[in-house]
C-alpha cells in the first residue's frame, strides 16, 4: 500500500495520509484539527480547497460536493483519499472551548445492553483504556462483516454520540435508535450484540461540543436519541460544575414510551433547581392521557419541541442554542431559534444524518454554517 503526505496549509503541518485512508482521518489521528461534523460525506461542514496533487473524492454526495465545486478543486476532506502528495488549505481555527483529543482506536466490552424506550437501546462500552474527549462528540463504531440473503456484507463504520461525560473515560454510554432495514441498528445492535461481546470503536470525532467558556443560558434541542450528547453536556455541565449559565433540556418524543431517562433528568433538575431545567415534550399525548395513568400531567409540556419553545420564549436573543436529532427536527428549531431573534452564529446543530441523506441531500438548511 502506498503512503502519501498531506501539507495542510496555511500552518504547513505535514501528515502521512495511506492510500485507503481519508484526509480528514489522516488528520485528526495525527492531531491535526480539520473542521468535520457528519464523516460520511453528507454535511459539507469539511469541505476544503486542494491545491496541489491528485485525490479520489470517494463517496462524496452530489448535494455536498456540486459538479462545480468538483472543478474548482474543492473536496471534502472526511471522503478524499489521495492517489498522491497532496496539498490542501483549510479553516483551522479550533474553536476555544474545545480541546483537541486525536482519534484514536479503541477496543470495548458490550457492559449494558438494555431497552430504554420504544426501538431504543442504552449501550455501555467499558473501554480498553481511557479516552479524551469533549462533551458532545460521538464514536465510530465498526459493523461487522456478516451474510444476508446468502450475500457477504462488508463491515461499515456507524456514528453514535456518546451520552456520558467525559470525566468518566474508560466506560461510555450510547443511545441507539432502531432503523429498519439498517445495517448498525436492524442487522447488529437490536440483532446480534449481546452483553460480554468485543467491539471495535474510534473516536472523538465531532463539533457538537458545549462551550464551556460560555455563560449564556443554553438551550439543548433533543429528538429521540437526539438526546445523547445533550445528557453528556448536562452531567458535564452540573455534575462536574463545567458551566455557569442556565441550561434548559427539551426532550421531544411521541408519547411517554418513546422518551427515556426522565427519572434521572428529573432528578438533576431536583438537585439543581437554580441553573438546570428539564422540559420533556409530548407531541402524540395528552395532559388527558396521562393524567388518566395517574401520573402528573404538569410534568410534560404538549406538542412538538418547537411549539414548546415558542410558548416558553418570546424572545432568545443573548442565549445558545444546542439542537439534535433527526435533520426534519434540527431544521424546525432552528427556524423557531433564529424567530425568536437567536443568530445563526449562537446556534450548534449535530444532524443525524445516515445513507439515506447521502441520495437526498442532508444539506436542507443553508441558513447555518455547518
Ligand atoms: C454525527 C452523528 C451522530 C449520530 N448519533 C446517533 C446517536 O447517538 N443515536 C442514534 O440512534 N443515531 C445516531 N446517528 C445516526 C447513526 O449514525 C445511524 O445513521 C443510524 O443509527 C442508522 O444506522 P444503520 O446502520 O442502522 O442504518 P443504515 O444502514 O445507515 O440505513 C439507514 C437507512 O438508510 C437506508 N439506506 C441504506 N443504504 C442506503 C443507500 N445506499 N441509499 C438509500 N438508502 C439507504 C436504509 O434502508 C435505512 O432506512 C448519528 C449520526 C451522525 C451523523
Ligand atoms: S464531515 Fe465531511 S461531509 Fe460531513
Amino acid at each position: 500500500m502506498s503512503t502519501y503526505t498531506v501539507t495542510v496549509e496555511p500552518v504547513g503541518r505535514e501528515v502521512e495520509c495511506d492510500e485507503d485512508q481519508t484526509i480528514l482521518e489522516a488528520c485528526l489521528r495525527a492531531g491535526v484539527w480539520l473542521p468535520h461534523s457528519c464523516t460520511h460525506g453528507t454535511c459539507a461542514t469539511c469541505k476544503l480547497d486542494k491545491l496541489e496533487g491528485d485525490v479520489d473524492l470517494g463517496e462524496a454526495s452530489s448535494f455536498a460536493l456540486m459538479d462545480f465545486e468538483r472543478d474548482d478543486d474543492k473536496i471534502l476532506a472526511c471522503c478524499a483519499k489521495p492517489q498522491s502528495d497532496v496539498t490542501i488549505e483549510a479553516d483551522l481555527d479550533v474553536d476555544e472551548d474545545m480541546e483537541v483529543h486525536p482519534v484514536q482506536d479503541f477496543t470495548g466490552t458490550v457492559a449494558l445492553l438494555e431497552d430504554i424506550a420504544q426501538d431504543t437501546k442504552r449501550l455501555v462500552v467499558e473501554l480498553d483504556r481511557e479516552i479524551g474527549f469533549n462533551a458532545g462528540q460521538y464514536m465510530k463504531f465498526t459493523v461487522p462483516a456478516t451474510e444476508k440473503d446468502g450475500e457477504g456484507l462488508e463491515e461499515v463504520d456507524r456514528t453514535w454520540s456518546i451520552a456520558s461525560p467525559p470525566g468518566e473515560a474508560t466506560r461510555l454510554e450510547f443511545h441507539i435508535r432502531n432503523v429498519p432495514g439498517g445495517r448498525g441498528t436492524d442487522g447488529w445492535v437490536f440483532a446480534g450484540l449481546a452483553e460480554g461481546d468485543q467491539v471495535r470503536l474510534s473516536g472523538p470525532y465531532g463539533r457538537f461540543v458545549l462551550k464551556t467558556t460560555d455563560d449564556k443560558h443554553a438551550i439543548l434541542v433533543g429528538g429521540g436519541t437526539g438526546v445523547a450528547p445533550l445528557k453528556s453536556m448536562v452531567r458535564h455541565a452540573l455534575e462536574a460544575g463545567e458551566y455557569e449559565g442556565e441550561i434548559t433540556l427539551y426532550a421531544g418524543g411521541r408519547t411517554r414510551a418513546h422518551l427515556y431517562d426522565v427519572a434521572a433528568f428529573r432528578a438533576l433538575e431536583e438537585e439543581h433547581e437554580d441553573q438546570f431545567t428539564y422540559r420533556p415534550c409530548l407531541s402524540e399525548e395528552t395532559a388527558e392521557q396521562v393524567s388518566a395513568d395517574g401520573e402528573d400531567p404538569d410534568g410534560y409540556a404538549y406538542g412538538l419541541v418547537t411549539e414548546v419553545i415558542e410558548e416558553d420564549h418570546a424572545r432568545l436573543g443573548g442565549c445558545r442554542g444546542y439542537l439534535c436529532g433527526p435533520p426534519p427536527m434540527v431544521d424546525a428549531a432552528l427556524k423557531t431559534m433564529m424567530g425568536r431573534r437567536l443568530f445563526p452564529r449562537d446556534i450548534l446543530r449535530e444532524d443525524f444524518f445516515d445513507e439515506s441523506d447521502k441520495n437526498s441531500g442532508g444539506l436542507k438548511s443553508p441558513l447555518i454554517k455547518r
